[in-house]
């Protein structure tokens, strides 16, 4: 069987470029997780269902167990560690402590990106739009109702 030889990619990760040599399965997750260093973006499942590993691929939210590491080749990839603004926590991770949006936490990182996609579109949320802008994304412990309402607050500052 002929051998697949590592690819060497550079992807923009929260502003930085950081080159590596890969194997072509890589996971985009394994690579961010494993490669890059940066563990806030968590693996919840293993059948792209939960959406804890959700960061913006050049601002479009991804499932990042869905995506090859080699995909993001060239691309901008944002995680929860990019949220933060002059070392302080961003306007939605401040409204998530605000109003109790999380409680064990593993699913908040993915929660976060999924509703930053939504917020910088800039557009005039309703709940509608934040529950569909959540909707790939499982929290075992809330409820739902507090993130919803943490994502509101959030837009009603933009
Ligand atoms: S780890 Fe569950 S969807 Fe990616
Ligand atoms: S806060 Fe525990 S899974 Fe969402």
């Amino acid at each position: 069987m002929a051998e697949i030889s590592p690819l060497t990619i550079t992807i923009e990760l929260n502003g930085s470029h950081v080159r590596s040599t890969v194997e072509p399965r890589m996971l985009l997750v394994e690579w961010i997780r494993g490669v890059a260093g940066q563990t806030g973006t968590h693996v919840g499942c293993d059948t792209s269902y939960c959406g804890a590993c959700t960061v913006l691929l050049n601002d479009q939210p991804v499932k990042s167990c869905t995506v090859l590491a080699a995909q993001a080749d060239g691309a901008r990839v944002r995680t929860v560690e990019g949220l933060e603004q002059d070392g302080q926590p961003c306007r939605l991770q401040q409204c998530f402590s605000k109003h109790h949006a999380l409680q064990c936490g593993y699913c908040t990182p993915g929660m976060l990106m999924a509703a930053t996609a939504l917020l910088d579109k800039g557009d005039t949320v309703d709940e509608a739009a934040v529950r569909k802008a959540l909707s790939g994304n499982v929290c075992r412990c809330t409820g739902y109702q507090n993130i919803v309402t943490a994502v509101m607050a959030a837009a009603q500052q933009n």
